[in-house]
């Protein structure tokens, strides 16, 4: 299954940390790419040295109109996943997502446009409560996969985590994968 995600807008600064934190769950829970609006060009460059240090070749795209993102990904045959608390209960969606090849997950900031709810093929909700972009991508991103995005690995990484009940282990890779 191939994954993107797409986040529009954002609080002006104090949301830096936030989006950072949804190109990290992008990249860590299996999407190969984000597009985003409105964010501090930073972060591109945070993003492209964690590839360099842990692996994998995510990608970010700064992009001017989310829609002509979504356009462009629905005639690419993305089914396109809008993520709102008003949306149908994951639970009961779940399973339909996961048997799709293409996904296209767009999250919000602030206020998303009426329109989002009309492109989107699924509006989403992770519970009928606010909570945040951040935790219901997590959410999401886990429940179409079932756990199968921890086994796979990220290719070329410098340095990689042995998982271990206790302490630290960490090996660095001489040869590239
Ligand atoms: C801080 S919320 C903004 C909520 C805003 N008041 C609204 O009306 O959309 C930012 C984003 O988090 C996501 N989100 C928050 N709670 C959610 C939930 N329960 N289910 C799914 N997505 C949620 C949505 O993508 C939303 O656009």
């Amino acid at each position: 299954m191939i994954i993107q995600v797409v986040r529009i807008g954002q609080r002006l600064v104090r949301d830096d940390r936030v989006t950072t934190h949804v190109a990290l769950v992008s990249r860590s829970f299996g999407a190969e790419k984000i597009y985003m609006t409105e964010v501090n060009p930073e972060i591109k460059d945070t993003l492209y040295k964690i590839n360099k240090t842990w692996g994998g070749n995510f990608e970010v795209e700064f992009i001017e109109k989310w829609k002509s993102i979504v356009k462009k990904k629905k005639e690419e045959n993305f089914k396109i996943v809008h993520l709102t608390m008003y949306g149908e209960k994951i639970n009961d969606a779940q399973k339909e997502l996961q048997s799709k090849d293409k996904l296209l997950i767009v999250v919000g900031a602030k206020k998303v446009p009426r329109e989002v709810y009309e492109l989107a093929d699924y509006n989403i909700g992770v519970g009928s409560q606010p909570h945040s972009e951040i935790s219901a991508l997590a959410v999401l991103l886990d429940r179409i996969q079932n756990g199968s995005q921890f086994d796979r690995t990220f290719p070329n990484a410098e340095r990689k985590i042995v998982p271990a009940k206790n302490g630290k282990i960490v090996k660095a890779s001489k040869t590239r994968d």
